[in-house]
């Protein structure tokens, strides 16, 4: 019998917060895999990686022989990982989720099949309505479990949505530093909510709402780090006066801060939308008439967009979050990805939009994203619809790290970045994969089987892994969590 152990020995009442921890010198040694473009799978193995007291990739040495070099490296630096297990364990950088619902987790799995306006009206709002300063302690029980949960799979930064309320946004921002999870803060910005009324906030009150959190969040951040950051939040159309969407265009502008919001979901809001703003050419001019598509855009969701808005949107380097498994769940349409990606070249991340969709895991949404891609595939009879691995595993980092403007410092494993990785292991008790010996990479592998097999073992991992192979998680260069001792066999 197995018998699951707490993994979280921090205690938040009582430590300092994670993000506050220094980090020692740090040498990771062992199987680096990363997506350093769209389509590519890197593969780096027997490589030594040095990461300094920022957290930042000081040098990367491939093939390294143990254990002569890394002795002597190991005398002059006060932290070493090796991978144990010769193959079955490797580095792949932090998984990127550009999209998703703190808030709206214990929902996580309630809504099947309802249209989305729906679905907001009868399930999210009155949830979202609910923080407050009175919930206060739902509030966090609520915030710190959403962290925990997308931690234990891997995600070491992710753009999300809070709700309208200012003090329990500050506390989400606050449980990330706790945490030690890398992430965007967006307080929901809403002005005309005809469909819940009770859940809506005045222009004035959201600005003001805004500017405090940007002040709180400013002395925040553990210096010269930047972990939590205020993001312009506008719901999406529908819910917005022309007014505060120009407004939280300026705020944006004029602060540097990024923006999020939801774009061509369903049908009925599209509809929606044409008829609140007819002077709109389209549902992505609403957003670019108010100022609001730049670079640091993630527009989440994206199905249904004609051509122009496709230009529109790559004009103006926005990025697309993708949902599929939201997309599916409330069955809002299968998204073109593999169009978006490759004809149009705009770049799209991967979002798990918790609660609308129910898997908290990026890897999850890799999954989901290939297999929804075949099934657009098999109606379109096109196959170049379907996703490959390596596009799917680039969008749930890399690209993501373009999504929120970090390129330069997260995403892959490159000097001059954060080593913002997870250790991912596909041997060990817990593990849900079972391997075979002739499937494992060896010493006496030329380079080619070794990548193809590794190659191999990627696709184990992304079809059949979960949470229980993600091993140990670092943000920054910081260990944030850490499950090697967490399975213990009893009898
Ligand atoms: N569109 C506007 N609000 C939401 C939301 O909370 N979830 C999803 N999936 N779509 C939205
Ligand atoms: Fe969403």
């Amino acid at each position: 019998m197995q018998l699951r152990k707490d993994k979280w020995s921090y205690d938040h009442e009582k430590d300092s917060p994670r993000a506050m921890e220094s980090i020692p010198y740090s040498l990771y040694y062992g199987t680096f895999v990363d997506t350093p473009e769209l389509g590519e799978i890197r593969i780096r193995t027997k490589c030594l990686i040095g990461v300094n007291q920022q957290g930042v990739i000081d040098f990367i040495h491939p093939d390294v022989e143990q254990p002569s070099v890394l002795e002597v490296f190991k005398h002059n630096y006060v932290h070493f990982d090796s991978v144990q297990s010769y193959f079955n364990q490797f580095f792949f950088p932090g998984f990127i989720d550009t999209h998703i619902h703190a808030s709206q987790y214990p929902n996580v799995g309630i809504g099947l099949n309802i249209p989305l306006l729906d679905w907001l009206k009868i399930y999210t709002f009155s949830l979202e309505n609910s923080f407050n300063k009175e919930n206060f302690k739902v509030a966090k029980d609520i915030y710190t479990k959403v962290i925990k949960k997308t931690l234990t799979n891997g995600t070491t930064c992710a753009s999300y949505f809070t709700t309208i309320d200012t003090d329990t946004s500050k506390l989400f921002g606050d449980l990330l530093l706790e945490f030690g999870q890398r992430g965007f803060v967006g307080k929901v910005c809403m002005n005309h909510n005809t469909d819940y009324p009770e859940y809506q906030e005045t222009e004035a009150e959201s600005l003001n709402s805004i500017k405090h959190l940007i002040e709180y969040f400013d002395g925040k951040n553990p210096e010269p780090e930047t972990l939590v950051k205020p993001i312009i939040t506008p719901r999406f159309a529908p819910v917005c006066t022309r007014s505060l969407l120009k407004k939280l265009g300026q705020v944006s502008t004029e602060n540097n801060l990024p923006i999020q919001t939801h774009i061509s979901e369903n049908k009925g809001e599209i509809q929606l939308v044409k008829k609140l703003f007819p002077e709109c050419q389209n549902y992505a001019s609403v957003y670019d008439d108010h100022n609001l598509l730049s670079s640091s855009t993630i527009l989440a969701h994206a199905i249904h967009l004609s051509d122009s808005e496709c230009k529109l949107i790559k004009k103006k380097s926005c990025s697309i979050s993708h949902c599929p498994t939201s997309n599916t769940f409330i069955a809002s349409g299968e998204a073109p990805v593999k169009q978006y990606l490759y004809k149009h070249k705009i770049n799209v991340s991967l979002g798990t939009d918790i609660s609308g969709g129910f898997d908290p895991s990026i890897l999850g949404i890799v999954r989901q994203s290939i297999l929804v891609s075949h099934h657009l595939s098999m109606k379109t009879n096109n196959n170049s619809d379907k996703l490959s691995l390596n596009d799917a595993l680039y969008m749930s980092t890399q690209a993501g790290a373009i999504a929120v403007g970090m390129e330069s410092e997260i995403g892959t494993f490159d000097i001059g970045k954060k080593f913002d990785s997870q250790l991912i292991d596909l041997g060990g008790m817990s593990s849900s994969i079972d391997l075979f010996d002739w499937q494992l990479p060896n010493k006496s592998d030329d380079q080619d089987e070794l990548q193809s097999k590794i190659l191999n073992l990627l696709n184990k991992w992304v079809f059949s892994g979960d949470d229980r192979n993600c091993l140990k998680v670092y943000v920054n260069g910081r260990l944030v969590l850490d499950k090697s001792n967490q399975w213990v066999l009893v009898n």
